[in-house]
């Protein structure tokens, strides 16, 4: 594993805490108290290119590796989990699985946009009855010659009022189980689709998540990604990557908790002295700093296997599962050092409690990271 940066993987780690601190942080409280969706910092960050940070130039990406995604993850999250996960899904979910899938013409349509950071992109695998046990989907995608004809209801689906482009799992041969499974791109204006109710949540209110409905929405057969029947393992691969991106997100969560227990144990006393020189203090920051460090090499390991053109899902499920895991224990242990100012808004760390822990749940909770990692075991 290679621990040194390029000046161009720098530019960009510094990039991002730049932008993270000058545009993110300012708004950051109330855009969690009011679940504003942060499309301007959005539209910026496509100006910048950090929404279709490793997608080919010749498609309006920015032709970056997955290390450098992941620096820009870990700073963005730091300050803004809301705004990162909306980055995270439309780089490494959308624009990367019609980059290494699609086809040329679904480039130019779909890719092209949303690697600029024009449009914005969205995943729809979950269903109120498929969200762990991914190969259970009710919604259909009928096969009707030149056409899909769509049924059923998405639900949890990240970006899904802001977006205009969605990637669609769904059930076309229901004999066939997972090789029935077809992954279709729709958009926002098609007849028959509906944004259904924004869920109101723990954390990552910013980020808009909703349920999405399809009724009678008529596809042409050119948007589907990949061969018949392909759309099962599309989103298991697509979803190796974007575990990438999570984890990175886990670990900006757990790092920006930690820089600001830092800094506030650094400036409040007890005792007659700053609280840092407490040994209970110290303690804690000790185990977070190496907890930090030890998830960070995680996401790298595995955004260089991925860069490396290796197989990284034992990686990537093991960076998602260590850095969430962290993230969740150490933004509790950051309110602690925090004491009562902990738990108001204005100290920024009850945010990123509260942001961690979807960590554990998106893109395949805990208990799946687990499973991918011990069937790795085997091969
Ligand atoms: N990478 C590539 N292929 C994989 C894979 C992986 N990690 N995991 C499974 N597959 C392939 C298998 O090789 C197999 O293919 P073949 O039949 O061709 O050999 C096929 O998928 C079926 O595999 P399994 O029999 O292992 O399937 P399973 O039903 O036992 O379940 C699972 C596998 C790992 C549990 C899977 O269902 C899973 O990952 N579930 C979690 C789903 C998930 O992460 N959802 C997140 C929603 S998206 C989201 O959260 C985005 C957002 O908003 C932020």
């Amino acid at each position: 594993m290679n621990f040194n940066f390029t000046e161009e993987q720098l530019a960009v780690r510094d990039a991002a805490r730049d932008f993270a601190h000058k545009e993110l942080l300012p708004g950051v409280i109330e855009r969690d108290d009011k679940q504003h969706f942060p499309a301007e910092q959005i539209r910026q960050l496509g100006e910048l290119g950090f929404m279709g940070m490793m997608v080919d130039p010749k498609y309006g990406g920015s032709g970056m590796d997955t290390v450098s995604y992941v620096l820009a993850m870990e700073e963005l999250s730091k300050i803004d989990a809301s705004t990162s996960v909306c980055v995270s899904v439309n780089n490494s979910l959308v624009c990367w699985g019609i980059e290494k899938y699609g086809t040329e013409e679904q480039k130019e349509k779909y890719l092209k946009p949303l690697a600029s950071g024009e449009k914005i992109g969205a995943f729809c695998l979950s269903e109120p009855e498929a969200g762990s046990d991914a190969t259970s989907q009710r919604t259909t995608a009928e096969d009707k010659g030149d056409h899909y004809l769509i049924n059923g209801t998405k639900n949890w689906i990240t970006n899904g009022n802001s977006a205009s482009i969605y990637i669609v799992i769904a059930q076309t041969d229901p004999e066939k189980k997972h090789k029935g499974i077809n992954a279709i791109i729709v958009e926002r204006d098609t007849d028959g689709f509906v944004v259904g109710k924004k869920e109101d949540k723990l954390g990552i209110r910013g980020s808009d998540t909703h349920s999405l409905m399809f009724q009678d929405v008529k596809v042409p057969k050119e948007n589907r990604i990949g061969d018949d029947g392909f759309g099962f393992t599309f989103a298991m691969t697509v979803l190796n990557g974007g575990r990438i991106g999570i984890a990175a997100q886990a670990l900006g969560i757990a790092s920006g908790a930690m820089e600001f227990a830092l800094k506030y144990s650094q400036e409040r006393k007890a005792f007659g002295k700053e609280i840092f020189n407490h040994q209970a203090i110290q303690f804690k920051l000790a185990d977070m700093a190496t907890q930090v460090e030890a998830a960070r090499l995680l996401c790298l390991k595995a955004a260089q296997k991925k860069d490396a053109g290796e197989d990284f899902s034992q990686e990537s499920a093991m960076a998602k599962l260590y850095a969430s895991e962290v993230a969740m224990k150490q933004t509790v242990e950051a309110v602690q050092i925090h004491g009562g100012y902990g738990y108001v808004k204005e100290f920024h760390v009850e945010r990123l409690m509260r942001d961690a822990k979807i960590t554990q749940i998106y893109e395949g909770t805990s208990e799946i990271q687990r499973i991918v990692i011990s069937r790795g075991l085997l091969k």
